[in-house]
């Protein structure tokens, strides 16, 4: 058996966000490795010998619609994978970077995309809980414009305080909304999302920084080995560990798949789903984090 062809990215077009570093990266290597005709963008410079690199902030919808117009006129997979931690003081910024930009690119390329091809996103374990917001992040998915939506957020204080977390929640909002919907299904084009756990990338020492209260590195780093890893004993993912199987989500092997949201955790949100449905209704993720962690 062919393995190349059974990706079926040879000689293909590929369009991938946040390639300089990290998941994207690694992904981007594999893309490479089989075959694929690789453009790739990013705000930082990217030394991978792709096709096309484009150096562009995706938080800007200006320097965005530059790189649409010239990206080619059939595209056959398309990875949105450009992200940055929740800082205060950031909460729209981290809408547009996170979620935004990566429903406007969508959009923007989807007449673009071939039948049967893929959207595949990179959302996070983050957004474990997105139920909750679903009805709010459908009102923002089918707002078109993005100067509605920027008003819409400003509208919106409360909801986008959590920034990272609302913004992974869009997304994985966006995939359950769209899979079935005649712009996707009609061309049998497939829309999916990783969920990583906690990967050491490029983000390490922001995600670090944001999630503890007073921004020190090492007590942040102290609280996401507490939620992530203790109970299971755990280590952190490498980049590799999450690019890889994106690439396989949006290749011709999970030809049948769609609207699926696959968390890459070692089982981690399985375990809190188990812990939710049993008896910890209505507890965040760090309470019941705190249960697993006293149960071990
Ligand atoms: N690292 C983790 O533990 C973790 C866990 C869950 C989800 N994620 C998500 O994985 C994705 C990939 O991140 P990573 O962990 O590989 O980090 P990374 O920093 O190594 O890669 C992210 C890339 O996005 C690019 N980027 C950020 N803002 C941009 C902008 N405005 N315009 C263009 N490019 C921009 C960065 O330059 C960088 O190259 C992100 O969406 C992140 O939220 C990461």
């Amino acid at each position: 058996m062919d393995l190349k062809k059974l990706f079926g990215y040879e000689g293909k077009t590929v369009v991938i966000t946040g390639a300089a570093s990290g998941m994207s990266r690694s992904a981007t290597e594999l893309l490479l490795e089989l075959g694929a005709e690789v453009y790739a963008i990013d705000k930082d410079p990217i030394d991978l010998p792709v096709k096309k690199a484009y150096q562009a902030d995706l938080s800007n919808k200006e320097e965005i619609d530059e790189i649409i117009n010239d990206l080619p006129q059939k595209i056959d997979a398309l990875f949105l994978c450009h992200g940055i931690a929740g800082f205060k003081g950031k909460e729209l910024l981290v809408q547009k970077v996170n979620f935004y930009s990566q429903k406007y690119m969508t959009e923007s390329l989807l007449d673009r995309i071939s039948d049967h091809g893929s959207v595949t996103f990179i959302a996070s374990v983050g957004g474990f809980g997105w139920q909750q917001v679903y009805p709010q992040a459908v009102e923002l998915i089918n707002i078109k414009a993005w100067e509605e939506a920027m008003k819409w957020y400003e509208e919106h204080p409360k909801l986008i305080e959590s920034s990272y977390v609302f913004a992974k929640q869009c997304l994985l909002s966006y995939v359950t909304y769209k899979c079935m919907s005649q712009e996707f299904i009609g061309r049998k084009i497939r829309i999916n999302a990783i969920n990583p756990g906690d990967t050491t990338t490029g983000l390490t020492d922001d995600f670090n920084k944001s999630t503890s209260p007073t921004g020190n590195a090492e007590e942040g780093a102290a609280m996401i080995e507490n939620i992530f890893l203790k109970s299971w004993n755990g280590y952190a993912a490498e980049p590799k560990d999450m690019g890889y199987p994106m690439v396989v989500v949006g290749s011709d092997i999970c030809s049948y798949m769609s609207g699926q949201l696959i968390y890459i955790d070692y089982g981690l949100t399985s375990s809190w789903t188990s812990m939710a449905l049993l008896n910890a209704k209505n507890k965040s993720i760090e309470e019941i984090s705190k249960e697993s962690n006293e149960k071990e």
